[in-house]
C-alpha cells in the first residue's frame, strides 16, 4: 500500500505521509502543506478533519460500531458498572477489584462541595436552565480548588480527576433538586457510585429512601452509553480548551456549554419537547414528517441524524429496548413513546431519510427513560453531561500526556482590504 498521498500545486508536488489507525482507517498528515506550499486546508464543521490520534474510542459510522478501548458498547452496557467503564476510558484497562475499590474510595473522599459554592447555586433563579447552572458551578470549582489547575504530572492529574468525579455528581444532583424544589443533601457514601447518584437525586425529605433497582440499572446503562463518543463537539471543546493548559475543571465547564446545544446533547430535551408538542397537536406524525422534509421549514426531526453514523446508532438500539423495559417495570404508560416509535418507523421507510442515511441517534429515546425516572425535561442534558464526564476526562488526559500543541485553527480571510480610519463626524 502507498505510504504517501501526493498534492500538486502550481509546479510543485509534495508527498504527504499516510497515517493508519489500528482499525485500518487512513488519514493524510497535512502538517507540512502550509510550509511547503503556503496553502491551508478549509473544512468548516471539521467534516473531514482529524484533530488528533486517540486510543480511547473507536467508531465506525458506516457499520454502526462503537467501542471503548476495544470493548463493544453492547458488551459494556450489558455487563459493566459505570465506574468500571469510567476507569477503563480514563486509564485504558478495566480495573481489578483492588483498583476499582481504590478509585471509588478516592472519589468518595472528594464527594463534597465547599459551602460557599452552595451559596452560588442557591443564588441562581429557579427558572435558570440546569445546563447553564451546571457549567457555571463547574467553572467555579476551579476557584475553590486552585491546586487542580496546574497539573503537569500524573499524580496531580489523578487528584484533579477523582475530585471532579466526586464533585460533579453532587452538583448534578443539587441542580436537579433545586429545580425540583428539594433540599440540597449529600448521599450515602457506603453505596456504589451510581446507586449514590440515584439516592442523592431522588431522596425525598419526608420519607425513607428505598433504592429502585430498575432505576439504578437504567441509570447505569444510560451513563455508560453516554460515556464517550470520540471527537464530537463537546469533547473537541474540552480538548481545545485544555490544550491552552486552562485546567481540567475549566475544560469540562466549556464541554458542558458545548453539550447544551440542541444539535448536540440538548437534543434529548428537544426530542421530548417535540414529541410532547406532536401529542398535544393530536399525534399526527405524518404532518411532522412532512415539516421535517420541507426545506422552507426550520423544523427538524430531533433525535434523528448524526454527523458520523450513516447507519443505526448502536446506542439508540440499546436505549430503545431499555425504554420499553424501564417503562414496563415502572408500570408507566407514556404516550410519547408510541409517537416516537411511529416517527421512527415512518422515517425508516421514507426516501428522504433513507437517502440521507438518517437514523435515530442516542437522544431519540433517552429522554423518555429520564422522564419515566422522574427527571424534568430541562435536566436531561445534565444527565448526559454526567455520563460524558469520564470521556471528557479521558480525552483531556490523553491530550495532556501526549503533550499536544495548543489548538489553533487557521482561516481564509474574506473581509475588507486595508482601508483608512474615518473619523466619527465623517461617517
Ligand atoms: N431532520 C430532517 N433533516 C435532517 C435531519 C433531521 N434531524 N438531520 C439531517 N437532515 C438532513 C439535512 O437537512 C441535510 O439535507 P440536505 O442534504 O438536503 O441539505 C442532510 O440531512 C445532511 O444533514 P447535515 O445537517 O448536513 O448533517 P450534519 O452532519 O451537519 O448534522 C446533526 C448532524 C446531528 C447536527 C443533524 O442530523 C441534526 O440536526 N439532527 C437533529 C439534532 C440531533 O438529534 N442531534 C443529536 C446528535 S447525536 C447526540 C450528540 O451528538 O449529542
Amino acid at each position: 500500500m502507498a505510504k504517501f498521498a501526493t498534492l500538486s500545486f502550481n509546479d510543485k508536488s509534495i508527498e504527504l505521509p499516510l497515517i493508519e489507525g489500528s482499525e485500518n482507517e487512513l488519514g493524510v498528515d497535512i502538517k507540512s502543506i502550509r510550509t511547503e506550499t503556503n496553502l491551508i486546508t478549509l473544512d468548516p464543521g471539521f467534516k473531514n478533519t482529524g484533530s488528533c490520534q486517540s486510543a480511547i474510542t473507536f467508531l465506525d459510522g458506516e457499520k454502526g460500531v462503537l467501542r471503548y478501548r476495544g470493548y463493544d458498547i453492547e458488551d459494556l452496557a450489558t455487563n459493566a458498572d459505570f465506574l468500571e467503564v469510567a476507569f477503563l476510558l480514563i486509564f485504558g484497562e478495566l480495573p481489578n477489584q483492588e483498583q476499582l475499590e481504590k478509585f471509588l474510595t478516592d472519589i468518595k473522599e472528594e464527594s463534597y462541595i465547599d459551602e460557599d459554592l452552595k451559596k452560588i447555586l442557591e443564588s441562581f433563579p429557579s427558572a435558570a436552565h440546569p445546563m447553564g447552572v451546571l457549567s457555571s458551578l463547574t467553572s467555579a470549582l476551579t476557584a475553590f480548588n486552585p491546586t487542580s489547575v496546574n497539573v503537569e504530572i500524573e499524580e496531580d492529574m489523578y487528584k484533579a480527576i477523582v475530585r471532579i468525579m466526586g464533585k460533579l455528581p453532587v452538583l448534578v444532583a443539587w441542580v436537579f433538586r433545586k429545580k425540583a424544589g428539594l433540599p440540597l443533601k449529600y448521599g450515602d457514601y457506603s453505596l456504589g457510585y451510581v446507586e449514590n447518584i440515584a439516592r442523592m437525586m431522588f431522596r425525598k425529605p419526608n420519607k425513607e429512601y428505598v433504592a429502585n433497582p430498575v432505576v439504578d440499572a437504567a441509570l447505569n446503562k444510560l451513563l455508560i452509553l453516554h460515556a464517550d463518543h470520540e471527537q464530537n463537539c463537546s469533547t473537541s471543546t474540552v480538548r481545545i480548551v485544555g490544550s491552552s493548559h486552562a485546567g481540567l475543571f475549566a475544560s469540562i465547564s466549556a464541554g458542558i456549554s458545548a453539550l447544551w446545544g440542541p444539535l448536540h446533547g440538548g437534543a434529548n430535551q428537544a426530542v421530548v419537547e417535540m414529541l410532547e408538542a406532536i401529542r398535544q397537536d393530536g399525534g399526527d406524525t405524518k404532518k411532522y414528517m412532512e415539516k421535517a422534509k420541507d426545506k422552507s421549514d426550520s423544523f427538524r426531526l430531533m433525535g434523528f441524524g448524526h454527523r458520523v453514523y450513516k447507519n443505526f446508532d448502536p446506542r439508540a438500539r440499546i436505549i430503545k429496548k431499555a425504554a420499553d423495559e424501564v417503562l414496563n417495570d415502572l408500570g408507566i404508560v407514556d404516550p410519547v413513546l408510541d409517537i416516537a416509535k411511529e416517527l421512527e418507523a415512518e422515517a425508516l421507510r421514507d426516501p428522504y431519510f433513507v437517502e440521507r442515511k438518517l437514523y435515530p441517534n442516542v437522544d431519540f429515546y433517552s429522554g423518555i427513560i429520564y422522564r419515566a425516572m422522574g427527571i424534568s425535561t430541562e435536566t436531561f442534558t445534565v444527565m448526559f453531561a454526567l455520563g460524558r464526564l469520564p470521556g471528557w476526562i479521558a480525552q483531556w488526559r490523553e491530550m495532556r500526556l501526549n503533550k499536544e500543541p495548543i489548538g489553533r485553527p487557521r482561516q481564509i480571510y474574506i473581509g475588507e482590504n486595508k482601508r483608512s480610519f474615518v473619523p466619527l463626524n465623517k461617517r
